[in-house]
């Protein structure tokens, strides 16, 4: 290429990287400092003395909730937690064979048929919308699960959080409060990150006027693949893989030698720890112990350990997720759907915030394909 034709190339920024393509006061993931921050509040403040409940009101509404609010907040969430018998039908309906995140997207695309404002852009109705199905998400999600198990679904309880809720209607018993405080943490944690993939799917929906549901269809279809979400169930399926910490280092080895990656580590934003993970790991030690079952965290800190040694690679949010879930009795199918039960809040804020302040989004593409192709008959093609 000449010297004129290089300058002249346009500058391609390969998967948006480094793009700033809006500004938000939603939450602020620093990739420099390894700081995440919601509404202005670093996580480390509200991790371990809020709920979700607090949290998902906070991202929602930019504040955290008065006493008031909040209980009404939590009437709000309680009272649409219940499935309809259509969309149960729904459910009972799929094929086995099918993923849980494949379900609930289908799933959540049902509940915006059913709703009479479903194609909607109205930012009060969709307000309503995203309460209805962050609070439905872990009804589910939850009642996928037992289906999967050829179990009957439950009706969710009075008087839970959502956490509670989650835990009581796929085990069919109250977790104890130290699981329940297992999992608000960790859908704390997960409820917000910025224009990742599956928010900014869910931003580009919305950017069209399009609707709430389809939006968030869009984000849990982003959710599913492994370089995102479904990094967790990947994650928990390569500590079983290892099966003991004695096989830690073989393990980082051959995965080394055959150039494959070690799910639950890297980033593209943080350059240095992920401010999520000191918090999952520290749960998911706390419920080892509590389960007298050291196993699944001793493989994962042996192997925090060896890959950093080899690559200097940090953990991301899905490595102790891993295990966090393994410890609650979560199947391992079912942790991308555990993300996306959390992420409902952050998805639902975006969504608002774009509808509130839109702008199409329609990046460009470099065209290096031929030019000036003749066009050819159909019978003389080859
Ligand atoms: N295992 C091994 N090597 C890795 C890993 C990994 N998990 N992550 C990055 N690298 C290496 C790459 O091989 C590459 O090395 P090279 O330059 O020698 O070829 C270098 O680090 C940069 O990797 P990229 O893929 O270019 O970084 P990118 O920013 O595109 O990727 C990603 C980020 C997709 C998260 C990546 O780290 C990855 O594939 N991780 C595993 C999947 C995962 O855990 N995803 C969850 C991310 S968090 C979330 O979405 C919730």
């Amino acid at each position: 290429m000449s010297a004129p034709e290089a300058a002249a190339k346009p500058e391609v920024h390969k998967g948006l990287e480094g793009v700033i393509a809006s500004e938000t006061t939603i939450s602020e993931v620093d990739g420099k400092n390894c700081q995440l921050i919601y509404r202005g509040y670093h996580i480390d403040e509200l991790v371990g003395r809020t709920t979700y409940e607090e949290v998902s009101y906070l991202l929602l509404f930019g504040a955290l909730p008065a006493r008031g609010q909040l209980a009404d907040w939590t009437t709000q969430l309680e009272a649409h937690r219940t499935l309809e018998p259509e969309i149960l039908a729904f459910l009972r309906s799929l094929p086995r064979r099918s993923s849980s995140m494949a379900r609930l997207r289908s799933a959540i695309s049902l509940l915006g048929v059913h709703d009479p404002d479903g194609d909607s852009d109205e930012l009060d109705t969709m307000r309503r919308q995203s309460v209805r199905v962050i609070a439905k998400t872990v009804s589910l999600v939850a009642t996928i699960a037992r289906l999967e198990a050829g179990q009957e679904p439950l009706p969710p309880k009075r008087g839970l959080s959502q956490a509670a809720t989650f835990l009581y209607l796929l085990h069919g018993r109250e977790a104890d409060a130290l699981e329940v405080q297992a999992l608000d943490a960790y859908f704390v944690l997960l409820a917000e990150h910025g224009l990742n993939a599956s928010t900014f799917a869910a931003r580009t929906v919305m950017g069209t006027k399009s609707d709430y549901y389809s939006a968030i269809t869009a984000a849990i279809g982003t959710l599913k693949g492994p370089l995102h979400g479904a990094a967790n169930s990947k994650a928990m399926e390569m500590l079983e893989e290892i099966g003991t910490p004695d096989n830690v280092v073989g393990y980082v080895q051959k995965t080394l030698a055959d150039h494959k990656r070690f799910m639950g580590f890297g980033h593209r934003v943080y350059k240095g720890a992920d401010p999520r993970a000191k918090h999952l790991r520290a749960l998911a030690e706390q419920l080892g112990r509590a389960h007298q079952d050291l196993k699944w965290f001793d493989i994962s800190t042996k192997l925090q350990e060896a890959v950093w040694q080899a690559k200097q690679l940090y953990i991301n949010v899905d490595f102790y997720s891993a295990s966090l879930l393994h410890y609650l009795n979560i199947p391992t199918p079912l942790f991308t759907a555990m993300f996306a039960c959390a992420r409902m809040a952050g998805w639902s804020a975006n969504i608002l915030e774009q509808a509130s302040d839109n702008r199409l989004i329609r990046p460009l593409a470099s065209y290096v394909g031929p030019r000036d192709l003749r066009f050819v008959p159909l019978d003389q093609r080859r």
